[in-house]
């Protein structure tokens, strides 16, 4: 695997200089503003293939030699793109099939971009000779640092080459019909198939009742980009060994593809991402929700990722597309690096005179100068990002997980009840923010991640097991692991058949000591309440589970309705370790105690060696390499804060000062703080 390591934080961002070679000079301004922007990683050619083949195999590689050539003369790098995210006209014309089609077995119109298949034999071909021609020709030079595959993957095919393809990928993995159909429960409104070649794509015009079949669709169009990523990265590979990687997005990870999936054919992971900014106190939860994405990105090879793409200023394509306040761009930046990025990266360099993206934030705006308000915010991030050499390629360690999984996404939306939205990602992520409340570091990873290196491990409606994932939990406590588990556990198999024989299943109920006998779905003015023996109380509802004590104790119970006095808190010792549970979904408030008591009692790691919650609006994140720790401090509030640490003596990376016993922040404040 070809190594990310460019020995310093890098900072830059999407070029389209394809859209302006008309315009003379522009090159040289563009060269001039990188400089004083300090850029110096420009991400080239994402939606160039026009540009590049503007006729059947008619190439025109000038105008991007020669951008490569500025860039490596000024000291720059270039990820080099490869254009498969959107394709040329004279393509959709001459070769149809190259054109997605949608879920009701309508072709799309050509136009827009990510709107191929994957599957298309010409596609795959076109995509190959195009990513060769430019792998040939750059794979020397000194600009180029990576390859930036295709565009933030995504969406599927429903044509019926896909259709064979998933149906092979099926017989592949059932062997043979009956299996499938067992997988299926197909005696089930008579949906048994008698072969394979019966099987179509679930969809909403066709058979969609059906959730292992809608589980595998998902699985295979996770399964058909990757296998589309592997080709595109194997043209490559012909002429150049340099770090791949295909950027990744959104605040709650997109659900379409599984990202796990890619790891064998990623170098380093990258990630696009837009939170919605406010300036007020709504900034809190979304600075967390922020770095749950960024630590899931962090957690898929476990090591630093880059962010690909950040707004400098607005986007265009919120529902109100509010400006960066004074403060909050270094700080969000900065929130990046101190959950492992590598970069900092923005979409868009200059901002594009036409077409859907002429109003989305740009360093470079219309008025063309660097004499802008956000010109001056991203030049602000490029110095800091020169002092700190020292992180690049550190690594964040946690100690606490949380488990979010792909496959139990999928699962739990496609089940009907017991409620509709069953807020299973919001519910992670309030586990998260918990965790991060305490100021440990967190990762989040796939439930079939190795948990040995964790002390403690939380899996919110851990609802679907795929293979192995029981016995590596039981293990994790069995070794004294803390494992947490909450309401619909271990409910189905992989195939989203339902254990027999009670829940949770699989044989986690004998880890968390419990079995649950029904589940209750609350109206949101309907109140329950967790109420320990002292008298202190949380609000929940909801879903509340009714379970019964197997070996558990309960540390908590119900305070009304007709299960008053059931179990709402259990604990269970499970070998040297123990599994909680937590029948219903609590206030948030709950959770925060919950956590902050636990991590106490098992010492997680807290960098900055608070033993209280940490304030309102603050954040911390380690990074470490060799025996040099970095901690970012970060201040989401509008509030000055005071933040207690734990050395003696820290160097502050951007001003230089020496730091001792704590920091003031200011509001939107952020601290690089580092000691040996
Ligand atoms: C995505 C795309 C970019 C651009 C931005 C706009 O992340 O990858 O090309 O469209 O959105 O926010
Ligand atoms: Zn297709």
């Amino acid at each position: 695997m070809a190594q990310w390591n460019m020995g310093k934080i890098m900072h830059g961002g999407d070029y389209n200089p394809d859209q302006w070679r008309h315009i003379p000079g522009i090159l040289d301004e563009d060269m001039r503003l990188m400089q004083l922007a300090r850029c110096n990683l420009m991400s080239v050619g994402i939606f160039s293939w026009s540009a590049l083949e503007p006729q059947e195999g008619q190439y025109d590689f000038g105008w991007l030699d020669e951008v490569l050539d500025r860039i490596a003369v000024g000291g720059g790098k270039v990820f080099l793109a490869t254009p498969s995210g959107a394709r040329p006209a004279w393509m959709s014309q001459k070769y149809p099939e190259v054109l997605r089609v949608r879920p009701d077995g309508q072709r799309n119109f050509h136009g827009a971009r990510h709107n191929h298949c994957y599957t298309s034999p010409v596609y795959r071909q076109k995509v190959a000779q195009i990513n060769e021609k430019l792998a040939q020709r750059y794979a020397d030079h000194p600009a180029l640092a990576g390859w930036h595959i295709s565009n933030e993957y995504g969406g599927a095919c429903w044509c019926p080459r896909c259709q064979e393809a998933f149906r092979q990928f099926l017989k592949e993995k059932y062997g043979d019909i009956q299996t499938l159909n067992h997988a299926y429960w197909a005696d089930f409104w008579s949906h048994a198939y008698n072969d394979f070649d019966q099987v179509e794509a679930s969809s909403p015009y066709g058979e969609h009742s059906v959730d292992g079949l809608t589980l595998d669709w998902k699985r295979f169009v996770t399964h058909q980009t990757v296998d589309f990523m592997r080709h595109e990265v194997a043209a490559v590979r012909k002429y150049s060994d340099k770090p791949a990687t295909a950027n990744f997005m959104c605040i709650y990870p997109y659900d379409g593809l599984d990202y796990w999936k890619f790891r064998d054919v990623l170098d380093v992971v990258s990630w696009d991402l837009y939170p919605m900014w406010r300036g007020d106190s709504n900034d809190y939860a979304m600075a967390a929700r922020t770095s749950f994405s960024q630590d899931v990105a962090r957690s898929i090879l476990g090591k630093p990722w880059l962010l690909m793409e950040s707004t400098p200023s607005n986007t265009n394509w919120m529902e109100v597309c509010k400006l960066k306040r004074p403060g909050m761009h270094l700080l969000s930046s900065l929130q990046a690096v101190a959950h492992g990025a590598d970069s900092v990266q923005y979409f868009q360099w200059r901002k594009s005179r036409g077409s859907a993206e002429k109003h989305h934030g740009a360093v470079v705006d219309h008025v063309g100068s660097e004499h802008t308000r956000v010109f001056q915010d991203v030049m602000q991030v490029g110095q800091a990002l020169e002092k700190l050499d020292s992180v690049a390629g550190a690594q964040v360690r946690a100690q606490a997980a949380v488990i979010f999984d792909w496959d139990n996404r999928w699962a739990i939306q496609a089940a009907q009840g017991p409620r509709k939205d069953k807020q299973a990602d919001e519910t992670v992520f309030e586990h998260y923010f918990a965790l991060r409340k305490c100021g440990v570091n967190v990762d989040v990873i796939d439930s079939q991640c190795d948990l040995s290196g964790y002390q403690l491990v939380a899996a919110p409606m851990l609802y679907l097991l795929k293979p192995g994932v029981s016995e590596n939990i039981r293990k994790f406590a069995q070794k004294g692991g803390t494992f947490v588990a909450t309401y619909l556990s271990g409910v189905t198999d992989e195939n989203s058949l339902c254990f027999l024989g009670g829940t949770p299943g699989g044989g986690l109920g004998e880890v968390l000591g419990v079995w649950s006998e029904e589940i209750d779905a609350l109206y949101p003015q309907d109140q329950n309440a967790v109420v320990f023996p002292d008298g202190r109380s949380y609000r929940c509802g909801f879903l509340c589970e009714l379970s019964h004590l197997r070996t558990a104790r309960a540390l908590a119970v119900y305070g009304s309705d007709f299960y008053a006095g059931m179990p709402a808190l259990t604990v269970n010792d499970f070998g040297a370790g123990q599994a909680y549970y937590i029948a219903a979904r609590t206030e948030q408030a709950f959770l925060d105690d919950f956590y902050q008591k636990l991590t106490l009692e098992k010492q997680i790691e807290r960098p900055a060696g608070n033993l209280a919650p940490l304030e309102e609006g603050v954040f911390v994140s380690q990074r470490e390499k060799g025996t040099v720790k970095t901690i970012f401090v970060m201040n989401f509030s509008a509030q000055a804060k005071h933040v207690a640490l734990r050395e003696k003596s820290y160097t502050d990376l951007l001003s230089g000062a020496c730091v001792s016993g704590a920091v003031d922040l200011a509001p939107w404040d952020v601290r690089v703080l580092q000691y040996c």
